[in-house]
């Protein structure tokens, strides 16, 4: 689905207002709850999140989003039924054969975090072909995080620091938050500026535990098979309003207060 006039007269409206976040953080929740209530079974809800994924995608490179990460299947979600696990992955394959062109002309760069090893071969063989075919591309980065855990992320980056300590690489003592930040997958990317979670769930979920230290938490009760570009504006436009203090008082911050370069005293990387 192609954005309305409408949608494209709003989103200008939105983007004149400055202050859009660079990078989106999206908890794609309630396909199955949305199935439920027509009748349907629950895997009609993740065929019908697909259109919003395309939707959400051109609303943000349209806004200017640089990062958009999309929780796409947590390692939890191993544990669900096997068909309806199966689904998933074959629609990941789809997807991905249907939309990497439509990427790629919007020179959308395509990544994924998470573990990619335990993903069936033909998801990852079509993954690393999208991923290969868009790589150049530097419009925004739609970033997939797939088979991902935020504790499991946190594992690989402690194995990975305590390899560099054993090899005399890395000195205990200079470890800090730049060198965790650094050992994730994430490593290089700005921390999420807004994170959203559809169906009305106040949850985290185990998505980006360490990244999402000062992110902005915007709970929309859509279910994702329903969530359109209006809903992400009003999650962009409930954020322009906020002011982020990352730990310091009103008084202590610039009259650009919500630009993250200011006052980010986390992450000082580049995006
Ligand atoms: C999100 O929708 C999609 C995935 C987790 C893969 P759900 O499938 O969790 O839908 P609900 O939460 O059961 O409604
Ligand atoms: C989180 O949704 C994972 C994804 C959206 C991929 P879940 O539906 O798995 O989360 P819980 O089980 O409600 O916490
Ligand atoms: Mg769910």
């Amino acid at each position: 689905m192609k954005l309305s006039d409408t949608d494209i007269k709003e989103i200008e409206m939105v983007k004149a207002k400055g202050n859009i976040p660079e990078h989106i953080a999206i908890i794609m929740d309630g396909n199955g709850r949305w199935a439920k209530k027509r009748n349907l079974p629950r895997v009609a809800g993740h065929h019908q999140g697909v259109e919003s994924v395309r939707q959400i995608v051109e609303t943000c490179v349209n806004l200017g989003v640089k990062i958009l990460t999309l929780y796409t299947f947590s390692t939890e979600n191993w544990k669900r039924p096997k068909e309806e696990v199966s689904t998933l992955m074959r629609l990941m394959v789809k997807s991905l054969k249907d939309e990497t062109d439509e990427l790629h002309k919007n020179k959308i760069k395509l990544i994924a975090i998470g573990d990619l090893n335990s993903l069936p071969n033909i998801v990852r063989e079509e993954l690393t072909q999208a991923m290969g075919k868009t790589c150049n591309n530097d419009k925004m980065i739609l970033n997939l995080a797939l088979s991902y855990s935020g504790r499991w992320e946190l594992v690989e980056a402690i194995k990975n620091i305590s390899k560099q300590v054993l090899e005399n690489k890395l000195n205990p003592n200079e470890i800090n938050e730049e060198i965790i930040s650094k050992n994730l997958l994430t490593a290089g990317m700005k921390d999420p500026d807004l994170l959203i979670r559809t169906s009305g769930e106040f949850r985290i979920s185990n998505f980006l535990l360490w990244q999402l230290a000062y992110t902005e938490i915007f709970i929309s009760d859509v279910f994702w098979p329903d969530f359109r570009c209006a809903n992400l504006l009003e999650a962009v436009k409930n954020y322009q309003k906020r002011e982020r203090r990352f730990g310091l008082v009103s008084e202590q911050l610039s009259n650009n207060s919500n630009s993250v370069n200011d006052v980010n005293i986390h992450s000082k990387q580049a995006v």
